[in-house]
């Protein structure tokens, strides 16, 4: 693995997604026992794609994590029936959560019943408000968040030219993506993921190379990967040689 930093960011270079899973999983068992000895409980919000599923079937085989005070949020949710295969929640459950010792009360996900994307995204910040036990106008602490980058610099649902970049209250809001995204979507906001106690992203395959380094490199403000940078620490990549190909200099 290279270590690098670009200004406040941090990026690891893997030679595949093996060596990531197994980076997450070390990270992901740390940050749990840090967290419950601080707060009794752990909390982690996961995203969708095609890359977290090789992670979370390895999580799903490790033998002592504490899913018993482990609590799996949704970091984004699309507008479809648990049903369809673009739901995030199924992902979640099929490759990860159906295969752990996790209590239904443990797992919170992003319920898409509801009759608009904008009412489900309501239900799922009163849930949070709940669950955190928030005052009005406090920012849940949650204790991990993974991410993933979109090639046009989304991150969990919060795409170029959304109205969803600039929300500085709500814990969740609807999106609209641009056409290219599909359906309407319900997503964390950054409020939420910049107050995270600790935020991974994970980005495999040349496809994300110069997303990556317009990102890391360039730090270009107007995409929304670019506007992760939580207050309690830098947002580190783990990327692999593919992803992280454009990402020259930098300090080691
Ligand atoms: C989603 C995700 C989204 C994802 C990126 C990368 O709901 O699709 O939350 O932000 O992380 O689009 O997706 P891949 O991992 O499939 O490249």
């Amino acid at each position: 693995m290279i270590k690098k930093t670009f200004g406040e960011r941090v990026v690891l270079i893997f030679r595949d997604m093996g060596e990531i899973s197994t980076f997450v999983l070390q990270k992901w068992a740390e940050i749990a026992e840090w967290a419950i000895n601080r707060k009794k409980d752990f909390t982690v919000a996961l995203s969708g794609g095609r890359t977290p599923v090789q992670v979370h079937r390895d999580l799903a085989l490790q033998k002592n994590l504490p899913w018993g005070k482990t609590h799996v949020l949704m970091v984004d949710e699309r507008f479809v029936p648990y049903d369809r295969d673009e739901n995030n929640f199924r992902m979640i459950s099929e490759s990860l959560l159906r295969h752990v010792d996790i209590p239904a009360r443990n797992i919170h996900p992003i319920i898409t019943s509801d009759q608009s994307a904008s009412d489900c995204a309501d239900k799922y910040e009163n849930h949070l408000a709940s669950f955190f036990k928030l005052s009005p106008g406090i920012i849940p602490n949650i204790d991990l968040i993974l991410l993933g980058i979109g090639e046009d610099g989304h991150t969990a649902s919060l795409f170029p030219g959304t109205a969803s970049l600039s929300e500085t209250s709500r814990l969740a809001v609807a999106v609209i993506p641009p056409d290219t995204a599909g359906t309407e979507r319900i997503s964390l906001t950054f409020p939420v993921i910049n107050n995270a106690s600790n935020v991974l992203f994970l980005a495999t395959g040349e496809s994300k190379a110069g997303v990556l380094r317009e990102v890391i490199m360039k730090e270009n403000g107007s995409l929304p990967a670019a506007m992760v940078m939580p207050h309690n620490s830098p947002p580190v990549f783990l990327v692999d040689n593919d992803a992280g190909a454009l990402l020259t200099g930098g300090k080691r």
